[in-house]
């Protein structure tokens, strides 16, 4: 392996696992973001991202090898770019300025010869209509003769303790052959398997695919479980069922509303390209219909179950559990939570909530009150209404079902335990 003079831009979920993996495998690497605060902690030693524990980046930092900054003038020297920044919507449209300025951060320092790979969720396009020709203007450069322009979507997994960055396999879309050449020979040296696509536009597609099928069978079993409860089956127990079939099913489950920087806004990515060629998406606006009043459905689920023991919500005190978007992480980002609470607020109910791994100033506006500290006995038994809205590992459930007066559990965290007083969406 020749190791590279690599910059990571974006620090985050996706760039800090990335910048660590490729300074654990001999690259020189520079982490670039904007964000102070962020850099002054990494330069600390200190990790804001669950899966990079502080001692693997210390291991890194330790080995000369890693360095961070917030200066663009820092990148200078480096010969591949990796950009990893957020990629969100503006009113329901691709919002790419932070693309837009990293790409203006790599044509300061990019020469010919490097090469510059987008990692951010985009629509299929992107990298060609729009990063080529802002790179070509700042710079004269254009590939695929100049420098290696690559897209290689990041498909990471916070929280998932089997699939890593390492050992997830990882596409590889380069404009060119060349390209797609200098691009699997890095990604190679740190990742087990490399899948090459013929372009860029193949590779964005791929994993705008992956993501609309998991919001699309979200949605699919969402809508499943409004009806099944009115047909009075356990959708639960039918989901169990289907899953023992070995072949052609992949098991979803419902849920609270759908969360993350991933499925609630990529899919929108791609039909709002799809718009631009003069038809909708129909399965992606339609899936995002059904996953957004999900927690609108619950709070209906829940003036029920209050009114099944003539109580309203107005007046009721309703204790949350999780509100994080996925099991055992800290992650608010687009969360159905907090629109929950505030809608039950609305109505008059007194919402407490309860989150292991999220701290009371990371959910500014919950419409209730946190809930430090261990969840106990006497917290569950004030409630005259608990709901589970993530299924944190750190939950007892026989704990919870035993001291909840009411309980609804949305994610069957307490699969198994069967009473009068629990109710699953
Ligand atoms: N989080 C995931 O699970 C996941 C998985 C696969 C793909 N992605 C995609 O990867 C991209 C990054 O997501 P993330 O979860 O790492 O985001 P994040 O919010 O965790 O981190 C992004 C970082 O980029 C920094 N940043 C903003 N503007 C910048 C700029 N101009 N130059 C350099 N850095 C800048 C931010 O300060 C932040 O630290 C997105 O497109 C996302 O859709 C995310």
């Amino acid at each position: 392996m020749t190791p590279r003079n690599v910059c990571v831009l974006g620090l985050g979920y996706v760039g800090l696992p990335l910048a660590c993996a490729a300074a654990g495998a001999g690259h020189r690497v520079v982490g670039y973001d904007p964000d102070r605060g962020r850099v002054a902690g990494l330069r600390q030693g200190r990790s804001p991202v669950e899966d990079v524990e502080d001692r693997l980046l210390e291991k890194a930092l330790a080995s000369g090898r890693l360095s961070f900054t917030d200066d663009p003038a820092e990148v200078t020297g480096s010969d591949t770019f990796v950009i990893c920044v957020p990629t969100p919507l503006e009113e329901k449209t691709p919002d790419l300025s932070m693309v837009d300025a990293a790409v203006d951060v790599v044509a300061g320092a990019l020469r010919p010869g490097g090469m510059v790979i987008l990692e951010s969720t985009t629509y299929p396009g992107t990298t060609e209509e729009r990063v080529a020709p802002r790179l070509a203007a700042a710079t004269g450069l254009r590939a695929p003769d100049d420098y290696h322009l690559v897209f290689s979507p990041e498909r990471i997994d916070p929280g998932n303790p089997v699939y890593s960055l390492e050992n997830t396999p990882r596409v590889v879309g380069g404009l060119g052959p060349a390209a797609g050449d200098a691009a699997s020979a890095f990604y190679s040296s740190f990742i087990d398997h490399v899948h090459r696509v013929s372009g860029p536009r193949e590779a964005e597609m791929a994993k705008l695919l992956e993501n609309t099928y998991r919001h699309v069978n979200i949605a699919l079993v969402n809508e499943m479980a409004i009806f099944c409860d009115e047909l009075g089956i356990d959708l639960w127990e039918s989901i169990g069922a289907a899953s023992t079939k070995p072949f052609g099913f992949a098991p979803f489950t419902p849920g609270p509303g759908v969360g993350g920087h991933c499925i609630p806004v990529d899919p929108s990515y791609l039909s709002w390209r799809v718009r631009r060629l003069g038809y909708p998406f129909r399965f992606v606006e339609l899936a995002g219909e059904i996953n957004d009043r999900m927690p609108v459905y619950v709070a209906s689920r829940i003036a029920d179950l209050l009114n099944g023991v003539q109580k309203s919500v107005s007046g009721s005190r309703i204790l949350v559990l999780g509100v994080a978007y996925k099991k055992d992480l800290g992650d608010m980002r687009e969360s159905p939570a907090p629109v929950l609470m505030r809608r039950l607020a609305s109505h008059g109910a007194l919402v407490r909530w309860h989150d292991p791994h999220v701290r009371a100033d990371q959910v500014p506006d919950s419409g209730g009150v946190a809930v430090d500290g261990e969840l106990t006995a006497e917290e569950l038994a004030a409630a005259d209404l608990v709901v589970v809205h993530t299924d944190h590992a750190a939950y007892d459930p026989a704990m919870i079902v035993r001291h909840s007066r009411r309980l609804f559990d949305t994610r069957n965290l307490t699969a198994g335990h069967h009473a009068e007083h629990v109710f699953r969406l």
